[in-house]
């Protein structure tokens, strides 16, 4: 324990800390072996535990999301665990779910994402993309993360769930509502939190309302289009009741959208860091934006953490855990485990095998949205590029303040021209 001592992960300060520094104290828990056990503190209106032990090696990772039976993904996959009386109200995501019932929610969504309903909504990614590129030419240089990497994703997560043009600035406010208070950590009861609270639970009923009607509109005219297909049977007679839909929804906001959108910005930043890589990009893209993207993911880890709670007497990796017990896997150490990955923290877009696990391990878990995230990049990165060479970051980015998401909320950029005045 004595190496790791002046380490805690659920300090907000630790948080705080330059990436780097967060990376170092990481590799210091790596060396340690047995997993580390943090203690929780108490916070008003979640339900606070007796702590957790830090999964921060690959191998450990790997088993935990590996082996569900054991390590299970209820009552959730986050900790601190939301009050149970907001899974009944809104329902529960599948996210927190074990088999049977997450195995049954993952094989009606999984349609979301089959190659088909990607070929699909491809054409719609590449035209949101070239309107970004538009728009920021007409608008020159200043903050990628606002004016580019938050637009895609939640554009795309509204395409896909088929919600008209006209309705998605009022579905974009009510997201802004629900962010701006996962956005806020530390003091969790001042007033000012307790407003954002409202605001968000508010906003979270607001937009299961409208994907209910949806949903209605959607059983009795099905079109061709996901909605349709995941509130009417499919051939084993499966569907999700309208709850499940607006679950369902939520999941997608919470998943699909901050998490690419953060490594959209990530990238960018490799790539400025890193210019004989994005040379190396640029010279072969076709070719090389395959594991670029890996990398990318890899190097930055947009997800930190999800959580697993253990259901019977285990070993692992030496050291005995029991029934009850939480760890959380942080998929940035493991990313970085020297075991797996030869110089770590080297960013190398050649890198393969490249068996990360910024996507989840491999699990019933493992991310659904992967091919959609990859899609995602591959299309703006090659919009943004083609039609901005000299594309780079210029300034520090701001990051969030967040021990789950590993955000920027503010990354200066230019393309080499200067802002056209008045
Ligand atoms: C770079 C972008 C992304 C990253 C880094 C990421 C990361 C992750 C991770 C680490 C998990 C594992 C959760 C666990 O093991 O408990 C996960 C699950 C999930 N992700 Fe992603 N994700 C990304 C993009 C997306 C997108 C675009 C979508 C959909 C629009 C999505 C939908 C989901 C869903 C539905 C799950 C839950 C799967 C289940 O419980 O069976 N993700 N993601």
């Amino acid at each position: 324990m004595a190496l790791a001592a002046d380490i805690d992960l659920v300090d907000i300060g630790f948080w705080d800390r330059p990436p780097d520094e967060r990376l170092a104290d990481f590799a210091r828990l790596r060396e340690r072996g047995a997993p580390v056990h943090f203690a929780e503190p108490r916070v008003p209106f979640v339900r606070s535990g007796k702590g957790f032990y830090a999964l921060v090696r690959h191998a450990d990772v790997v088993a935990a999301s590996r082996n569900a039976k054991v390590f299970s993904s209820e009552p959730a996959a986050t900790s601190p665990e939301p009050p149970p009386w907001l899974s009944k109200v809104f329902g529960t995501p599948m996210v927190n779910m074990d088999d049977p019932a997450h195995a049954r929610l993952r094989r009606i969504v999984f349609r979301a994402f089959t190659p088909k309903m990607l070929a699909k909504i491809e054409d719609d990614i590449r035209a949101t993309a070239a309107r970004i590129v538009d728009d920021v030419l007409a608008e020159g240089p200043g903050d990628f993360v606002g004016q580019v990497a938050a637009r895609l994703p939640i554009n795309v997560i509204c395409s896909m769930m088929g919600i008209p043009e006209e309705t998605r600035p009022y579905v974009l406010s009510r997201i802004d509502a629900m962010t701006e208070y996962s956005g806020v950590r530390g003091s969790l009861a001042s007033p000012r939190t307790m407003r954002l609270l409202a605001g968000n639970l508010k906003a979270i009923v607001d937009l299961h309302r409208l994907v209910a009607r949806l949903g209605e509109a959607r059983r009795e005219n099905p079109a061709d289009d996901l909605v349709s297909a995941l509130v009417n049977a499919n051939p084993d007679g499966e569907r999700l009741s309208v709850k499940e839909l607006g679950s369902f929804f939520d999941l997608l906001l919470v998943a699909g959208n901050e998490t690419t959108r953060n490594a959209l910005a990530h990238g960018l930043k490799l790539f400025t860091d890193h210019p004989d890589q994005r040379d190396l990009l640029l010279s072969r893209y076709d070719e090389r934006i395959g594991t670029a993207i890996e990398e990318i993911v890899r190097h930055a880890s947009p997800i930190i953490q999800f959580r697993r709670t253990v259901t019977t007497g285990h070993e692992l990796n030496g050291h005995p855990l029991r029934t009850g017990d939480k760890v959380v896997l942080f998929y940035p150490a493991a990313n970085r485990d020297p075991e797996v990955f030869t110089d770590p923290d080297a960013f190398d877009i050649t890198r393969s095998p490249n068996p990360h696990v910024g996507f989840g391990g491999p699990g019933p878990h493992l991310c659904l949205g992967a091919n959609l995230a990859r899609m995602e990049l591959r299309i703006l990165f090659q919009e943004l590029f083609g039609r901005l060479p000299g594309l780079r970051a210029c300034g520090e980015p701001e990051y969030l303040l967040s021990s789950f998401d590993n955000g920027i909320t503010r990354l200066p950029f230019t393309w080499g021209h200067q802002p056209e005045t008045g």
